[in-house]
């Protein structure tokens, strides 16, 4: 018998304002044509003023928690993956795991950038399996406009805020890849390539917490070749080809990089869940989100096989196989 993490629940938050490209080409010398040509985004929504990672992640928790018919009590691990928490310390996690009203068990905050959803995902499905916890929680959650210089228009155009949670359940199978939950995580990281994609500042180097910093050009390079080989990787520890998978939901950077991946590993683009058009890049956040509405509009459905994949600063990619 293998245990295994099932996704019993997805949900989602989006900050009420959104900001047109329009709009940015009012602020930088950019403009809706280059942007969409570019990246492939449209719009992205951006966090209020008073409005914390934490907000946003509670927000995703407790729809995740109602979809899946869970209650907080029952929640034994939150892992919250985010770059932008509310506080250098305590860890967000535990300010949200406060606001759901779950007072057992473990929250921490992993950090990952774009990929920290991928490995907090990997991280809780762990601890399911060696018996550590029966129900998790796991959310991306970014108010990363947070950390944007709004003057640089090669990033202030690319980032947007949200979040997206699942709840984690333990599930007994027979450890084949007919059984429902994680199936299988690869991660990785290489840290040569920490300086593409960083923040200038820190806690322990400036004292200040800096902007975003990003050598576009060769973190897409980057992006369509770890994507692939990750998820070949997946696809290989069952035998399986881009063909049997149903659902790719991949973390939304640019377009480009997700008709790439597409292109790669033989997949129709139809079978590509696509956010980044209305999200842009969520960090974090944007593969739970693209899950959220996939699963909740009905187009993902209970035993379909998905891949998530990410990548992001660090560098750090990973991969999720899963079966719904
Ligand atoms: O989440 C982690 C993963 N992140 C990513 O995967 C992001 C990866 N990178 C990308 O998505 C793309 O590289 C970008 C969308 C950031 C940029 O697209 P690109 O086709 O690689 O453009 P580029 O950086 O090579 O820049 C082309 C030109 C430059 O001008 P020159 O040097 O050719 O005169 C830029 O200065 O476009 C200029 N440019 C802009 N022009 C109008 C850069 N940003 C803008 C802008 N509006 N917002």
């Amino acid at each position: 018998m293998t245990i295994r993490g099932r996704i019993a629940g997805c949900g989602a938050y989006l900050p009420a304002r959104v900001v047109t490209n329009q709009e940015l080409a009012q602020m930088v010398d950019t403009s809706d044509e280059w942007i969409v040509e570019r990246s492939g985004i449209r719009c992205r929504h951006i966090a209020a003023e008073n409005e914390t990672t934490a907000d946003l992640a509670s927000a995703a928790v407790k729809d995740a928690l109602r979809r899946a018919e869970i209650d907080a009590s029952a929640i034994d691990l939150l892992i919250l993956a985010t770059t932008t928490p509310d506080q250098t310390f305590p860890a967000t996690a535990t300010k949200v795991q406060a606001m759901i009203g779950m007072t057992g068990g473990a929250a921490f905050d992993l950090q990952a950038v774009c990929s920290g959803f991928v490995f907090a995902l990997a991280t809780a499905n762990n601890f399911i399996r060696c018996g550590q916890a029966r129900n998790a929680v796991v959310v991306g959650a970014e108010t990363f406009s947070r950390l944007i210089d709004w003057n640089d228009r090669s990033t202030c155009v690319l980032f947007g805020d949200g979040a997206g949670a699942v709840v984690l359940t333990a599930e007994d199978g027979t450890g084949t890849i007919a059984d429902r939950g994680i199936l299988s995580t690869h991660l990785h990281s290489d840290g040569r390539y920490r300086e593409l994609l960083q923040t200038d500042g820190g806690p322990s180097t400036t004292q200040t917490v800096g902007k975003a910093r990003m050598s576009g050009r060769e973190v897409f390079r980057h992006a369509v070749t770890n994507l692939a080989d990750v998820a070949e990787e997946a696809l290989a520890t069952f035998g399986l080809t881009g063909g049997d998978l149903d659902w790719v939901v991949p973390h939304q950077a640019n377009r480009r990089i997700l008709d790439g991946t597409a292109r790669k590993l033989g997949i129709s683009p139809e079978r590509m869940v696509i956010t980044v058009d209305r999200h842009a890049n969520t960090s974090a956040a944007s593969v739970p989100l693209a899950l959220a509405e996939a699963v909740n509009d009905g187009r993902i459905k209970a035993g379909d096989l998905v891949l998530l994949e990410a990548m992001g600063g660090g560098f750090t990619w990973g991969s999720a196989l899963v079966r719904m």
